[in-house]
This record gives structure tokens, C-alpha cells and sequence, in this order.
């Protein structure tokens, strides 16, 4: 027997702990936030700030935010965008996107990558778990609308798992008359309110009685026109719940990935919270309640898919910036 081989299971084991913490440390490592290119963000922004559209053919502006998890998802979105909405800026809110990632996306035709600042939001140092409520949404959207020149009408929000599938013309001419048009509705036969935490319910000063009956709608679809004073009155309601913990994520854990018991029907909350979705209905219905079929439209539902993994169906639609042809 050679001396070395009663080392070699502690030598196999050592080289996969190794392997382990170095992928452990890849994949976690979230701060890109100081890369040099934030300094491109003033050319997206100084952009935005001037960007003219005419009122006849109106160009929404597409924003979504990434983390380096669903970087490869986002690719067949964005090959959809820039097939469906070639004029159309993209904004990507870099939530810890790895630094090729970013690379490659700033090459992309109309795209802008910008960082998000959690230093900007107080809560991110209280716990890490405010991430997991999806605030960040909610002050992305209210970030863009800050800079973005008022003469700039629409806004899309899309997650990193949707694709445009039809051409989106419907759904402007749907926003000529509603505010706000969402993707689709939420699971028939459920109350939207059976997913919020009571904390929520409390904050947001509703009884769970007056939301019986509505289904409520998704928020990885947020189609919106920034002049009219109802989204200005839910946006400014929205940021307020992101920043109150009790609110956006509900007391007691944080419950991602849950599943819940179902029973169509109930108010009462069903151990699944939804963050950012439930707190917007919950708005909606509050502050317009009885005009609620009037403020919101999923009519247009049929111009968008919902596909929570990478394809490659999408990605040739991508196009570069005119300098890297
Ligand atoms: C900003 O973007 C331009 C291309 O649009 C690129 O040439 C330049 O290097 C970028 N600047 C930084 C600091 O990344
Ligand atoms: C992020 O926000 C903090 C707090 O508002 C600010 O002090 C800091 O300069 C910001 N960082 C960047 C890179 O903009
Ligand atoms: C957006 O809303 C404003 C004010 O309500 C309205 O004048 C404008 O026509 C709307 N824009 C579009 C593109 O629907």
C-alpha cells in the first residue's frame, strides 16, 4: 500500500469543500454596485430627461431589474422587446448583476444598465430579507418615473420571465381609457386578499371583508400611463408601503416559495404573502374600489407569456447598439 493512500478520502473531501465554498462565494457575491460603468447612468438618464414622443405614435419605455440569477431568462425578454418595441428604451435596474453580464447587456440596442443603489433605502441595512419583499420594484419604477421627462406617457414593467408575443398596440390603445393595464388575473376563484399577511391588511387600512369577490390581477405586467393622477396616487401609496417593513413583507418569516392550501374563496390569508402584487390590488381596491374594472384592464393579457426559464426561441430578435455592428 503507498503512504499517500489512506490521505486520499481527506483529500477528495477537502477538494469538494473547496469547490463548494468557491462556488458558494461566486454565485453569492452581489456587489457590483461600484463598477465604473455607473457612470453611464447620467447618458441614460440626461436621455430620458429630453426624450420627445409624439402623442399619435407613443413609445413606452420598458423597465425591468435583474439580479445575476435571472440574467439568462431576461435575454429571451429582451430579444422579445427589441422585436415587439424596437424604438423603445430599456432600462435594467442592475440588482447584482455579474460583471460580464453587465457587459454584454450595455452592448444591447436602446438598453441602459443602472445600478441599484440599496444604500439609497434604509431598510436593505436593517435585513436582508427586505429584498425578498420586493420593494426594489416599487422604487425602481418610482426612480425612473423621477428622472424620465414628462413628455414620456408609458411605462412597461416587465419581470424577467415574460415575453411579448403579440404586438403590444391593443394594450396602448387600452391605455387611452385605463391607467393601468395588468397582465392578467390572478388564480379565478381566489380572493387576492386571502395573500396578504394581516400586518399588511393593517397597514394598508382595509377590511378583508370589502375585498371579497376580487380576483385581483399580476404585477409582472405593469403597462401605465405616468400622466394620470391615479397611477401618481397609487405610485406614491406604494412606495410608502415598500418602506414600512410591516407592510410590503408582512410580520413573522418571510415566506418565498411557499405553497398554500387551496381554497377558493377564503379572505382569511392562506400562508402565502405576495409582496408587491397583493399590496397594489389592495390599492386599488381601496382607493378606487367600486371604479375597480374601470382603473385596470387584463384585455390585452394575449400579448404576453409567462416562461420562468431560460429559451433560446427569443434570442435571435436581439440586437446590438449601432457602434458594435
Ligand atoms: C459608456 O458607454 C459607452 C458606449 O455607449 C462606452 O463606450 C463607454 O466606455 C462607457 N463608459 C463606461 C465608463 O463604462
Ligand atoms: C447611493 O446612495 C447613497 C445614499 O443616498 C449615496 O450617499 C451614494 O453616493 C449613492 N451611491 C452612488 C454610487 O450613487
Ligand atoms: C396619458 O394620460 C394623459 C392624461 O390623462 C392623456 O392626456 C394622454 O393622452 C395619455 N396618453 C396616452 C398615450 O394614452
Amino acid at each position: 500500500m503507498k503512504s499517500w493512500q489512506p490521505l486520499l478520502p481527506a483529500l477528495v473531501l477537502s477538494f469538494i469543500v473547496l469547490v463548494i465554498t468557491f462556488l458558494y462565494l461566486y454565485d453569492f457575491n452581489e456587489t457590483v454596485l461600484l463598477l465604473p460603468y455607473h457612470k453611464n447612468n447620467s447618458l441614460a438618464i440626461r436621455k430620458l430627461r429630453t426624450r420627445a414622443t409624439s402623442d399619435s405614435q407613443p413609445t413606452p419605455t420598458v423597465i425591468t431589474a435583474l439580479a445575476s440569477n435571472h440574467y439568462s431568462e431576461s435575454l429571451d425578454m429582451i430579444g422579445t422587446v427589441h422585436y415587439y418595441l424596437p424604438n423603445s428604451d430599456l432600462l435594467i435596474y442592475d440588482l447584482g448583476l455579474k460583471y460580464h453580464q453587465v457587459k454584454v447587456l450595455q452592448k444591447l440596442r436602446n438598453t441602459y444598465v443602472i445600478p441599484y443603489n440599496y444604500s439609497r433605502y434604509q431598510q436593505y441595512s436593517q435585513a436582508r430579507r427586505y429584498y425578498r419583499c420586493y420593494s426594489w420594484k416599487i422604487h425602481v419604477i418610482n426612480e425612473v418615473l423621477s428622472f424620465s421627462s414628462h413628455s414620456q406617457q408609458l411605462f412597461l414593467w416587465l419581470d424577467a420571465s415574460i415575453r411579448i408575443v403579440k404586438p403590444v398596440d391593443p394594450c396602448i390603445k387600452k391605455l387611452k381609457s385605463f391607467p393601468l393595464v395588468a397582465g392578467e388575473k390572478h388564480i379565478p376563484g381566489h380572493n387576492m386578499i386571502a395573500f396578504a399577511k394581516d400586518s399588511t391588511v393593517k397597514y394598508l387600512d382595509i377590511k378583508r371583508e370589502s375585498m371579497r369577490g376580487m380576483v385581483g390581477f399580476c404585477s409582472g405586467i405593469l403597462f401605465f400611463n405616468r400622466s394620470s393622477p391615479i397611477i401618481q396616487l397609487l405610485l406614491r401609496k406604494w412606495v410608502d408601503c415598500a418602506m414600512h417593513q410591516q407592510c410590503i413583507c408582512g410580520d413573522g418569516p418571510s415566506p418565498v416559495g411557499c405553497v398554500w392550501e387551496d381554497k377558493g374563496g377564503w379572505i382569511a390569508y392562506n400562508g402565502c404573502h405576495r409582496f408587491d402584487q397583493v399590496t397594489l390590488n389592495i390599492l386599488v381596491a381601496k382607493y378606487f374600489d367600486q371604479y375597480k374594472y374601470s382603473i385596470t384592464s387584463w384585455d390585452c393579457s394575449e400579448s404576453f407569456h409567462i416562461q420562468r426559464r431560460p429559451t433560446m426561441n427569443w434570442r435571435r430578435y436581439i440586437a446590438l447598439k449601432n457602434d458594435y455592428r
